[in-house]
C-alpha cells in the first residue's frame, strides 16, 4: 500500500483479486471515493472475493478473465487508466489447501492444477498421460529447474505404461523413488520442483505473465504505478525484465521504483510462512 498510494480520486486494478485481501486493503486506503476493478481466472476465488467485497458496493467491479488477454478486457469493459495495478502471482492459499484442486501433494487428490477449471486446458492428469517423454523432461527442467528431471520423466513413463497417474499423492511417490535419497532437499519436499512445474505448464503461467505486464503497462495513467508480486525465481524474472525494458525503451515508458525486489521480514515470515519466497518489484509510469 505504501508504494501503490490509494487516493480517494483513484481507478486501481487487481490483476489477481484472489480472495480479495489486497483488494480490500486498497479500497479502505482509497475510501470514500476510490474504485477497483478484480479480475481472476478462478471462479472460486472471485465468489469469495465478491462477499468480502460487497460491502464497498459499486466501488467494485469483478469479473472472471485471464490478465493474459488484460488489453481486451479492459477495451470490452471501457477500463482504465489506472492510477494502480498490482499483480500477486501464483495460488491462493484456500487453492492450495483445497485437495480437489490438485496443486497439493500433501493431501491426496486428483491431478488437476487447473486455475481456470471451466477453461478448455488440459488438467495435468491429461499432461501427463499425453505428452512425449522429452516434453514432460523440458517442463521439469525448465519450470521447476529440476536436476532430476530425466529420471523423474522415466518414473514417470514407466509407471504411465502399466497404470494412469490420476492423483496427487501417486505423483508425489514416483518422485521420491526417482530422486536419490541423498539428494532430497532439505527446505522443500522432494515433489515441490515437479508440481510446481506442471502447474506452470498447466496454466501457461509465463506466457501469461509476459503478456498481462505488457497490456498492463500501457493501462497505467500518468505517475500511475505497478506493483508486481512473485513466489519463484521465473516468474520475478519476468518481471525484472519487463520493467527494466519498458525503463530502458525510447521514450522511456517506466520508471523502475524498486532497484532490489522487496522481501517479507523475518517477523512476516514467522507469522505467515506463504510469504517466504515473495518478490515485490514496482514502477512508475512516465
Ligand atoms: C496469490 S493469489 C492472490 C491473492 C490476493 N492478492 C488476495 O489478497 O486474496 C493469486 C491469484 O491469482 C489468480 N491468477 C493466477 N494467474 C492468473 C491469470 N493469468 N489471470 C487471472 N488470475 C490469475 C489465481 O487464481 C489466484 O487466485
Amino acid at each position: 500500500m505504501a508504494i501503490l498510494r490509494p487516493q480517494s480520486d483513484g481507478c486501481y486494478l487487481d490483476a489477481t483479486v484472489g480472495t480479495g485481501g489486497h483488494a480490500e486493503a486498497i479500497l479502505l486506503e482509497s475510501g470514500p471515493g476510490g474504485r477497483l476493478c478484480g479480475i481472476d481466472r478462478d471462479v472460486e476465488a472471485l465468489a469469495l472475493a465478491r462477499d468480502r467485497l460487497r460491502p464497498f458496493g459499486d466501488r467494485v467491479q469483478l469479473l472472471h478473465g485471464d490478465f493474459s488477454m488484460l488489453g481486451s478486457i479492459a477495451a470490452e469493459n471501457g477500463w482504465g487508466p489506472f492510477a494502480g495495478i498490482l499483480f500477486d502471482l501464483g495460488l491462493s492459499s484456500f487453492q492450495l489447501s483445497e485437495p480437489s484442486r490438485g496443486f497439493s501433494f500433501s493431501r491426496d487428490g486428483p491431478l488437476d492444477m487447473r486455475m481456470d477449471r471451466r477453461g478448455a486446458g488440459k488438467t495435468a492428469a491429461e499432461k501427463l498421460a499425453k505428452l512425449p517423454e522429452r516434453e514432460i523432461a523440458r517442463i521439469l527442467r525448465e519450470y521447476g529447474e529440476e536436476r532430476f528431471a530425466g529420471r523423474i520423466t522415466a518414473r514417470i513413463v514407466a509407471e504411465r505404461r502399466q497404470r494412469p497417474l490420476i492423483s496427487t499423492v501417486h505423483l508425489a511417490r514416483l518422485v521420491a523413488e526417482a530422486v536419490p535419497r541423498r539428494a532430497w532437499p532439505r527446505r522443500i519436499h522432494v515433489a515441490t520442483r515437479t508440481f510446481q512445474a506442471l502447474r506452470i505448464a498447466v496454466n501457461d503461467e509465463l506466457q501469461s505473465l509476459t503478456r498481462g505486464l505488457r497490456d498492463a503497462v500501457s493501462l497505467l495513467a500518468p505517475a500511475g504505478r505497478l506493483c508486481v508480486i512473485s513466489f519463484h525465481s521465473l516468474e520475478d524474472r519476468i518481471a525484472k525484465e519487463t520493467l527494466r525494458s519498458c525503463a530502458r525503451s525510447e521514450p522511456p515508458r517506466l520508471r523502475v521504483l524498486t532497484k532490489r525486489p522487496i522481501v517479507p521480514t523475518r517477523g512476516e515470515t514467522v507469522a505467515n510462512p506463504r510469504a517466504r519466497s515473495a518478490k515485490l518489484r514496482a514502477a512508475e509510469r512516465l
